[in-house]
């Protein structure tokens, strides 16, 4: 296999110093899987596009999917692991609860994958190119996926329900937990705009639809209709209403209209700093296809994610081996 210049770098650094060279990191790389399974990306694009063409929301949940496994511990498939104690699921904090989805499709990949290199794909890397694959099947960007993530042998309920984003965090309080994880409020907004596809429960948006400022009075009413003010939690409502299932920068002008969906959708366009980020992707859609392309290879590399001997290749996604 080649090795990439800085691997070699802290290979001989390793070797010379005969201890793990804390400063060197292995690099995560577009081209880990070429030697050792080739087919690996085709495989995984041709199940998740089936899966996709099936049920177009399926893109959404995917994306979802790669962002809550980063947040938490990096990126290293901890919200794929179903609990068996001690150790508790991801999949039961509340950000997650009935809502997180897709682990089926992530679970027919990998048996898929097994299938062609048994042991050599990590349910972390086919998270990321899963992301990857959702957004070109749906209209969005594409990006060349990092790769060389390993899976964790450990997964917290507790630690997902501190680390993801909270319904109703403010802005200070978004930039802050994106920037913890070495994103800027640039990548906050972009990340943000995957909101223009899937859905949402009436639980999560009933309070900015009822009690809620900085919104649309039509849009109100319209919200309200699937949306009682008690009951009816699972309700779906589209998180983009003008074009749910397509990739597209509407979701910033939504906005601008004051017809966010969530609260922290609207509060990234409620006169704060993030507003000229908004209106530059309402106004251009290149320029944020770029930008949440850069960015989703950023949340790719949040944690670092465990590579070399850490952490291990599962063999089922959903089970340490
Ligand atoms: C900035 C803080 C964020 C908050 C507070 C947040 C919150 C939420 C909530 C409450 C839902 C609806 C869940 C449900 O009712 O089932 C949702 C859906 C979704 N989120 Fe976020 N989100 C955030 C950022 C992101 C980011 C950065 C991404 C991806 C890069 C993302 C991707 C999605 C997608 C695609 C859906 C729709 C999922 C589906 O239809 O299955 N979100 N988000
Ligand atoms: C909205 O606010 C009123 C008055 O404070 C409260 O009684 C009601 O429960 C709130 N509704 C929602 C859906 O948050």
């Amino acid at each position: 296999m080649e090795l990439h210049p800085l691997s070699l770098a802290c290979f001989l650094a390793t070797i010379l110093f005969l201890f793990l060279n804390p400063h060197c990191e292995a690099q995560l790389l577009p081209t880990f899987y070429d030697q050792t399974c080739p087919n690996a990306l085709t495989t995984i694009r041709s199940v998740i596009r089936t899966a996709i063409s099936r049920e177009r929301r399926m893109a959404a949940s995917l994306i979802r999917l790669h962002f809550h496994d980063c947040f938490v511990q990096g990126c290293d498939a901890s919200i794929l692991l179903d609990a068996v104690p001690p150790l508790t699921s991801e999949k039961n904090a509340p950000q997650n609860f009935e809502s997180a989805r897709g682990f089926n499709v992530i679970d027919d990949v990998k048996s898929r994958v097994e299938n062609i290199c048994p042991g050599v794909v990590s349910c972390a890397d086919i998270l990321a190119v899963a992301a990857r694959d959702a957004s070109v099947a749906v209209g969005g960007p594409s990006w060349a996926v990092k790769l060389g993530r390993r899976d964790s042998t450990t997964a917290s309920q507790s630690q997902a329900t501190m680390d993801l984003p909270g319904l109703f965090d403010d802005l200070n309080t978004l930039i802050s937990s994106f920037s913890r994880r070495g994103l800027n409020a640039r990548d906050l907004v972009a990340l943000s705009g995957a909101h223009t596809i899937g859905q949402a429960g009436c639980g999560t948006f009933r309070f900015r639809i009822y009690n809620g400022t900085n919104i649309d009075a039509n849009f109100v009413s319209t919200r309200r209709r699937s949306c009682p003010s008690i009951g009816g939690d699972r309700n779906l409502a589209a998180l983009d209403l003008v074009t749910p299932n397509s990739f597209d920068n509407n979701y910033y002008k939504n906005l601008i209209q004051r017809k966010g969906l969530l609260e922290s959708d609207q509060v990234l366009f409620s006169g704060g700093s993030t507003n000229n980020i908004v209106t530059e992707y309402s106004n251009n859609r290149d320029s944020f296809y770029s930008d949440f392309a850069a960015a989703m290879v950023k949340m790719g590399d949040v944690g670092p994610p465990l590579t070399g001997s850490a952490g291990q290749i599962r063999k089922i996604c959903s089970a340490i081996n």
